[in-house]
């Protein structure tokens, strides 16, 4: 079995503290990307990865784009026939609201029973930051790398990655390699190393219904004019039918079935529906009928309301009948749905149920493609090698319900597989108040990726 080298080892285990300490500084950094007045805080975040990289000993770049810049770090002196390895990260974090529901304020980074809290602990400084602290023990104890590295850290992931195709897509030159590695998802348990397999895409919409020219007298005018916000709620009721599956006409026409060995894997996994119940607080669990969690999570689409706003929400009542509603209206995708083509679909479902008296518009804000990986491979043996050396056993192969938009665009435009290795853990609060990462699934995912390193480089 493959060992973790004790030189790197020794290395990582002797700058235990500093690494903590850097990572503390990155974490005190509040570069939320969706927010304007922290760009020069998600500015401050791409330098700091810049430096960072610089000082583990590989030049860096702070690439600008029409939104946050992109950092490119770069080492090419690996052997000769060496592969390539991309690595990619972000280091823009999602809002922190609502601040009063964090125990410890979310850029002062604290550990409490093992765990780092704070706002992108584990989505995504954490595991971007762990990548760079496994390249530098490599270059500190042996002067070189085993492979040749590029790693890409984005501001944008958080938003939808609106400027990183483009850029991958300009820089192709700059960014060809023979594999991809993200750490940027979760291990299916505690002790549990996982690959995962797949993950979901995403098309978001924001839905507006346009009644009366302004807010009329609920008395004087209800009964006559059709209200909006009713016609909203009309309009989403449409979208399921009875047994939970999407009824926007022709969106499942382009779902693919997902492979009977990774359903066969599915099905292994230690999951109890009951106890994900429990964890979420809801009274009963839904979604489509005929299938398991799991397979509803990870393998079928969604349609999903994020936000409702319309009419009077304040203290008390106030008789009112709005002259607008609006509805943020996200559908999670499975290979092949297309993000434009469902866009296309929702439109013209909206149109046709749009009852008369309204005006009901969709904007699509953001989208990414879903992805399914090739689980076999050098690079898969090299993970599934890594993980066990660090983590003491193989890893489980799962599925993701989430979303990385970029995935699917590496793939198109590098040609090159993608590995994702991700070292959060259920109920890490990603996105949420009091976020944390494991100290121990970070310390051991520096070794796992210091190992993955040395392994690609022999293949
Ligand atoms: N790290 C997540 C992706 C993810 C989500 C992995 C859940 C594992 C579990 C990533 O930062 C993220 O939040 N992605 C967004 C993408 C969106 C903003 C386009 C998502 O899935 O909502
Ligand atoms: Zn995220």
């Amino acid at each position: 079995m493959t060992v973790v080298p004790s030189d790197l080892d020794a290395y990582l285990t002797a700058n235990d503290e500093r690494i903590r300490r850097e990572l503390f500084d990155l974490l005190t950094i509040p570069s939320v990307s969706a927010r304007s007045e922290h760009d020069a805080d998600t500015r401050r975040a791409a330098e700091w990865i810049a430096g960072s990289l610089r000082s583990a000993g590989l030049a860096a770049t702070v690439h600008e784009t029409a939104g946050h810049p992109v950092v490119v770090g770069e080492y090419r002196g690996a052997p000769r026939g060496a592969p390539t390895v991309l690595v990619y990260g972000h280091y823009d974090v999602q809002p922190a609201e609502p601040l009063d529901l964090w125990t410890s304020p979310p850029f002062a980074p604290t550990v409490r029973d093992g765990r780092i809290y704070a706002r992108g602990s584990v989505d995504d400084k954490g595991q971007l930051f762990l990548h760079v602290k496994a390249l530098e023990a490599h270059l500190a104890v042996r002067g070189t790398l085993p492979v040749n590295v590029i790693v890409l850290a984005e501001g944008e992931e958080e938003v939808g990655s609106p400027h990183l195709a483009p850029f991958i897509e300009a820089q192709q030159d700059l960014l060809r390699c023979d594999a991809v590695v993200i750490s940027d998802s979760a291990m299916f348990a505690p002790g549990l190393p996982s690959v995962l397999s797949s993950l979901r895409g995403l098309a978001y919409f924001q839905l507006d219904v346009q009644g009366p020219a302004q807010d009329l007298h609920s008395g004087s005018y209800g009964g006559a004019v059709v209200n909006p916000a009713m016609a909203l709620a009309r309009i989403l009721a449409t979208m399921h039918d009875a047994d939970g599956r999407v009824a926007v006409p022709g969106f499942y026409d382009a779902v693919r079935d997902w492979p009977a060995p990774v359903r066969e894997q599915m099905r292994g996994l230690p999951f109890q529906e009951e106890t994900f119940r429990e964890e979420t607080g809801a009274s009963a669990l839904g979604g489509e009928q005929g299938y398991t969690v799991l397979e509803r999570l990870w393998t079928r689409p969604t349609c999903e309301v994020n936000g409702l706003l319309s009419g009077y929400t304040g203290e008390g009542a106030k008789t009112v009948l709005p002259a607008r509603a609006m509805a943020k209206v996200s559908c999670r995708l499975v290979p092949d749905q297309d993000p434009r083509a469902i866009e296309r679909l929702m439109q013209e479902h909206v149109e046709r149920v749009a009852p008369p008296g309204v005006r009901a518009t969709v904007t699509a804000l953001h989208g990414g493609r879903p992805w399914r990986a090739e689980l076999d491979g050098p690079l898969f043996d090299a993970a599934r090698r890594a993980l066990a050396a660090a983590f003491g056993r193989e890893p489980v192969i799962t599925g993701e319900g989430g979303s990385i938009p970029v995935v699917g665009d590496f793939e198109r435009v590098l040609g090159a597989p993608v590995l994702l290795m991700g070292f959060g853990l259920p109920g890490e609060n990603a996105h949420a108040p009091d976020e944390w990462m494991s100290v121990e699934n970070f310390t051991k995912g520096m070794r796992a990726v210091a190992v993955l390193l040395e392994e690609m480089g022999q293949g």
